[in-house]
Parts: C-alpha cells; sequence; structure tokens
C-alpha cells in the first residue's frame, strides 16, 4: 500500500482551503497527492468538510483558495460538465422514468456519441455490475443495492479519469451494505479508475480504501493505510476515532531508547520502543481490547497488568467484550475471541480478573 502512495501523483490538491463565511472554515488547508488508481477515503463525523472537499474535485464549488490538479492540467475554473470527472451522489439520483439501460446511456446521449457506440458502452457496463438481465426494469424494481450499482455504471460510463463517491452506500441496510462494499472495490479496481469516496463509516473505509485521510473540523489529522490508521494512530482523536481504544493518561518516568517506562493510575507500562519525549512528560496510552488477555491469577509479569473486576460483558458471536472496572475507577475495554464453544472458566460478573498485554501492545500518544 505504501507503494502506491510512493508512485506518481496524479490527483494532486494544494493547500485547498474552502471558508463559506460566518466562523468556521470548511475545508482547512488541505493538501494530498493520490496516486493513479487509488480509492482514497475522506473519512470524518458529520459536517467535518468531506463532501465540500469532494464538491470542490467536482466543481460544484469553487475554493476560496488552493489549487487541484488532475493528471498535470490545473480544474481551477473549470465547469464540473467539462472535466473528466464523475460524481455519484448518496441518493444515486436515478431517472425514476428511465429504464435501467436508458438511466446508463444518458450522458452518452448527451455526449452525441453515436448509436452502436452507446449501446456496446450501456452493455458493457451493465455486464460490468452483473445487471444485463435487469436491462428493460425501472429502478423501483430493483433491490437497494441493485439501484446502487445502476448508478455506479452510470457514472463510469463515460469513462471518467476521476470517480467521486459521496457514502456510496449510505442507504443501504448493514449486511447488504457489508457485501456490496467488496463488490464496488472489485468493480473499480477492474475498470481503474481513480477513486476518492466519503464516508463517516470507519468499517466501510476500511473495507475499501487503500488510504484514508481521517478529518475533523476542515483539516486532515492523518493520512495512511488502514493498518497504520488503526496500529499506528497519530493522535488521540484518530486513535478514539478508528475502532475502539482504552485511552490511559500517565507520565514518563523512564526514558531509554530501546523502552520507555510509563506510570498511569491502574498500571506501570514497560513499553518495548523509545519515544522522543523527556521525563515526567505527560502521555497517553492508547490500547486496543483485543490486545488485552484476561486471567483470573496474577500474572508474574510486574509491567502491563491491571487488576479489576467485570462490570459486564456483551457477548458478540465471535468475540465477547468485558469492561472491567480498574482500581481507580476507570473502565478496561477487552475484547476476547471466543475460538471455544465454551470455556472451562466462564468468566462472568463480578469476577476479579487480571488484564495483561505485551510489551508492543501500546501506542504512546503525546498529543
Ligand atoms: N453551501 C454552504 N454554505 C455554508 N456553509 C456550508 C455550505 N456547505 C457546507 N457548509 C458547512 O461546511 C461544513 C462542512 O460541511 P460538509 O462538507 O457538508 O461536511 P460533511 O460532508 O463532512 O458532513 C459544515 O459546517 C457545513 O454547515
Ligand atoms: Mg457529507
Amino acid at each position: 500500500m505504501s507503494s502506491v502512495a510512493a508512485a506518481s501523483p496524479y490527483l494532486q490538491i494544494q493547500n485547498v482551503v474552502k471558508d463559506f463565511g460566518g466562523g468556521a472554515v470548511a475545508v482547512d488547508n488541505v493538501s494530498i497527492d493520490i496516486a493513479k488508481g487509488e480509492i482514497f477515503a475522506l473519512l470524518g463525523s458529520s459536517g467535518c468538510g468531506k463532501t465540500t472537499l469532494l464538491r470542490m474535485l467536482a466543481g460544484f464549488e469553487t475554493p476560496t483558495s488552493g489549487r487541484i490538479v488532475l493528471n498535470g492540467q490545473d480544474l481551477g475554473g473549470m465547469a464540473p460538465h467539462v472535466r473528466p470527472i464523475n460524481m455519484m451522489f448518496q441518493s444515486y439520483a436515478l431517472f425514476p422514468h428511465l429504464s435501467v439501460w436508458d438511466n446508463i446511456a444518458f450522458g452518452l446521449r448527451r455526449e452525441g456519441l453515436p448509436k452502436d457506440a452507446i449501446a456496446a458502452r450501456v452493455e458493457a457496463m451493465l455486464k460490468l455490475v452483473q445487471l444485463s438481465k435487469f436491462a428493460k426494469r425501472k429502478p423501483h424494481q430493483l433491490s437497494g443495492g441493485q439501484q446502487q450499482r445502476v448508478a455506479l455504471a452510470r457514472s463510469l460510463a463515460k469513462k471518467p479519469q476521476l470517480l467521486l463517491l459521496d457514502e456510496p452506500l449510505g442507504a443501504l441496510d448493514k449486511k447488504l451494505r457489508e457485501e456490496t462494499q467488496i463488490e464496488l472495490v472489485n468493480i473499480i479496481e477492474e475498470v481503474g479508475v481513480t477513486c476518492v469516496m466519503v464516508t463517516h463509516d470507519q468499517e466501510e473505509a476500511m473495507t475499501m480504501a487503500s488510504r484514508i485521510a481521517v478529518m475533523s473540523e476542515g483539516r486532515f489529522l492523518q493520512v495512511g493505510a488502514p493498518a497504520e490508521i488503526y496500529e499506528t494512530p497519530a493522535n488521540r482523536f484518530v486513535a478514539d476515532f478508528i475502532g475502539n481504544v482504552n485511552l490511559m493518561d500517565g507520565a514518563l518516568t523512564c526514558d531509554n531508547p530501546d523502552h520507555v517506562i510509563i506510570d498511569s493510575a491502574d498500571c506501570r507500562h514497560y513499553v518495548g520502543h523509545g519515544i522522543t519525549g523527556t521525563e515526567g512528560m505527560a502521555v497517553t496510552v492508547a490500547l486496543r481490547p483485543e490486545k488485552i488477555h484476561l486471567t483470573r491469577s496474577k500474572p508474574e509479569d510486574p509491567f502491563n497488568t491491571a487488576c479489576g473486576v467485570i462490570q459486564d460483558l456483551a457477548y458478540f458471536g465471535s468475540f465477547t467484550v468485558y469492561r472491567i472496572k480498574l482500581s481507580s475507577g476507570a473502565m478496561l475495554k477487552v475484547s476476547v475471541s471466543n475460538v471455544q464453544r465454551h470455556r472451562d472458566d466462564e468468566l462472568s460478573w463480578g469476577d476479579e480478573v487480571w488484564a495483561h498485554w505485551s510489551r508492543n501492545a501500546h501506542v504512546v500518544l503525546t498529543h
């Protein structure tokens, strides 16, 4: 994935700002290079500026300042319909009175392509999204997932250089979403189109994207491959936003090049690598719930362990999440994979347990 990031930039977003006036800046000095063929996700909660950035790429909004360059061409001042870009909206915006076939053909007809060229392209698109059998149907005669694929076929029909997807699966229910995510990636990769997508759903970003930009208040807080963002979040916001995490405030008490010791309320952390810091400095330890083990007996290791009482547990089938109340009153979330159908010593409410984790399980955050 880093090879994708290192390849020559295809889409360049340079110091782009969008200020609608009236206080907060919607997009605040964003810069990023995106490689050809990447699926790049803008991830963040509602109102953080995702759609505004996407609309500037499409040409529906003009940046207050900054530059957008696609394949060497500065898009500044270029109207949306002449940009080699297609944006697929959340609502799909299919024409209800037109058949699937005519929906896909619509943009090609407007371009004035010859009839047989249009037919060939529509057939190819129908095949791509596996809807050849449904060509004559109207959108309301299709399931949500099928409508979504028609919208995608229509977006790809004109062979855009850049495909923009705004919450592409927002209208689908959870199970269908998950299936469609993989399908969508397969289609995008088959066509080879570069794609920027917007989502507020971290799982969707993780499954679909080659790289993710985590956004907050108009800014990029971190850009990286999904595993990079999950395993090495750059700050508290990203650690907390992506997946589940235990955040423990502490102080750096011993600073060595090959390890550091951090003291927090319930635990003495031994971290098996150095950090940039000074003794006494306030830090936050981030620890993912699945990196913690639970035992009834006290671990031999004096580090990276904490004792507490199971406050509640939630069974999710493939794993169980325990919330453990530590002596300071803080809660520790631990997720345990259910590899056996029955554990001999089932842990339950009110049990005293020891949590333990390895020397490389944590991420130390300094901001
Ligand atoms: N046309 C507009 N005029 C004024 N403010 C806008 C306009 N469009 C978006 N905003 C504001 O810009 C911010 C970012 O919005 P948006 O890009 O839609 O966020 P997201 O897609 O991440 O939910 C919000 O505070 C929103 O109210
Ligand atoms: Mg939006």
